[in-house]
């Protein structure tokens, strides 16, 4: 297995294809869920790693205050050009890194990490500094959800496997060619890929990786509690039913004790 990266790389070169390909795999099955919870709970509310703004902008329109705060310039400049588009005054989006939130202690009543974002945390340490940086920006009682995507961990290998095809734009044709490695011990998925981009006889590829560190709902739930939430709910799925081993969603919701 090469090397796996810090988990914050690979974005910048995904982001021209992160909604092509996200809109044939989850789509919006989560939106409606962080709208509610976000609604709910109420504002402000920060969203870890909001990426090109695919949950962002409908929670922002619910009206709740909200930042969007990510590590990847071209994920977030897809995310400025979604906000450009709206009026939206209660939406402000941010540069800067989960493990140091640059923002100041108790100023959110909700912190949200949507699609996996805290698996891109690939060392033990990553995940401990995020969870006091998120505990020390959240009021007391305020609210932490989480979402992790289930079948990282169980995704088969295969090497050079052309996974996705179709029309990025108009006249720009894409595949995705992709190799997938798991390392088990550390509990880490690498996914290499090779989007190959055809403007009419031209073709470019656009090669980079993507790594994962996956960590069991048990797992996750006693790293919360030693960082002072309080685990208030587990559930499987985007309709609030309880999570179970074989839960399409595996979704943490804590309060900051
Ligand atoms: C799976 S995407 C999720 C994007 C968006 N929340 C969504 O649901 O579509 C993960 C995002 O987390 C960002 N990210 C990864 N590591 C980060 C870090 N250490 N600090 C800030 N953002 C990070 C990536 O740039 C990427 O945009």
């Amino acid at each position: 297995m090469p090397k796996p990266q810090d988990g914050h790389e690979g974005w910048d070169e995904y982001a021209p294809f992160y909604d092509w390909e996200n809109a044939q795999t989850l789509g919006r099955r989560d939106v409606k869920f962080w709208r509610t919870l976000a609604r709910r709970t109420g504002g402000p509310v920060l969203e870890l790693g909001c990426g090109t703004g695919r949950v962002t902008l409908p929670v922002a329109r619910t009206g709740v205050s909200l930042v969007g705060l990510d590590r990847s310039w071209p994920m977030l400049d897809r995310a400025r050009q979604r906000k450009r588009r709206t009026r939206l005054r209660t939406l402000s989006l941010a540069r800067g890194d989960i493990r140091a939130l640059p923002f100041a202690d108790a100023s959110f009543r909700m912190v949200m990490a949507p699609y996996g974002v805290l698996q891109s945390l690939l060392r033990e340490r990553d995940l401990t500094e995020t969870l006091a940086s998120v505990a020390r920006v959240l009021e007391q009682g305020g609210r932490f959800a989480i979402d992790l995507v289930s079948d990282v961990p169980s995704w088969q290998e295969y090497d050079g496997h052309r996974s996705l095809r179709g029309e990025l734009s108009h006249g720009v044709h894409v595949t995705l060619v992709e190799s997938v490695r798991q390392d088990r011990r550390r509990r880490l998925t690498m996914f290499e890929q090779d989007y190959i981009e055809r403007r009419g006889r031209r073709r470019i590829h656009h090669r980079f990786a993507l790594t994962f560190r996956t960590l069991s709902i048990r797992q996750m739930t006693s790293r919360l509690e030693r960082a002072g939430f309080q685990v208030t709910a587990v559930l499987g799925d985007y309709d609030g039913r309880p999570w179970h081993p074989e839960a399409d969603a595996w979704i943490i919701l804590a309060t900051r004790g």
